[in-house]
């Protein structure tokens, strides 16, 4: 859903500090090859966290060759029983598909409608732009997914952090009144999420 690119190519200049949409693109004079092929896929990411799952980003911040071409992707790294927590991508469809494993996908509606299905291996999804999803690993071992996005640039609103862990901190009475809950659950929550 990105723009439409106006030339072939704009590989991005992370550095520059000309303030556009998106990214200037560097001088072709300094183009070659590998602007436009990323190794950044080839490790398992490390899944040691409080979730057991880790999102590697292919997209124009690590891989700048995608600048303008309105497309990315991820590597996605499950430890047993690993998830990927409820989010959504504000710029951006997901499609993707199981490596190896099996994964519970899913993603709610506008209107509160939760879809889901257990895949496997050579299985692939599909996630409306917006919507909030998630994976979670309900395999034996570990879990593998590769996912794909139509912005080089999604986003991604993970829900717990973004309430729970905002800068400066979001009213303990907001989040007590939105979630129907008491002040002290609201800090032990925020105590989970807060940088
Ligand atoms: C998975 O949901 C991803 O955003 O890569
Ligand atoms: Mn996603």
């Amino acid at each position: 859903s990105d723009p439409d690119p106006l030339q072939d190519f704009c590989v991005a200049d992370l550095q520059s500090t000309a303030s556009i949409n998106g990214f200037p693109c560097k001088p072709q004079s300094t183009v070659n090859s590998s602007d436009f092929f990323f190794s950044g896929f080839t490790k398992e990411g490390n899944t040691s966290n409080p979730f057991g799952a880790i999102v590697t980003p292919g997209n124009v911040l690590s891989f700048p060759g995608l600048n303008t071409l309105g497309i990315s992707m991820n590597r996605v790294d499950f430890a047993p029983g690993g998830l990927n927590p409820p989010h959504s991508h504000p710029r951006a469809s997901e499609s993707g598909v199981v490596i190896q494993g099996k994964l519970l996908v899913g993603f709610i509606t506008t209107r509160n409608v939760f879809y889901s299905k257990v895949l496997g291996p050579g299985e692939m999804f599909v996630i409306p732009r917006g919507l909030v999803h998630f994976q979670k690993n309900v395999g034996e071992g570990k879990a593998l997914a590769f996912t794909a996005f139509n912005s080089q640039l999604s986003g991604a609103v993970v829900a717990a952090p973004n309430l729970f862990g905002a800068t400066p901190a979001v009213p303990n009475n907001v989040l007590a009144q939105a979630f129907q809950i008491d002040d002290s659950l609201v800090n032990q929550i925020k105590s989970k999420f807060m940088p």
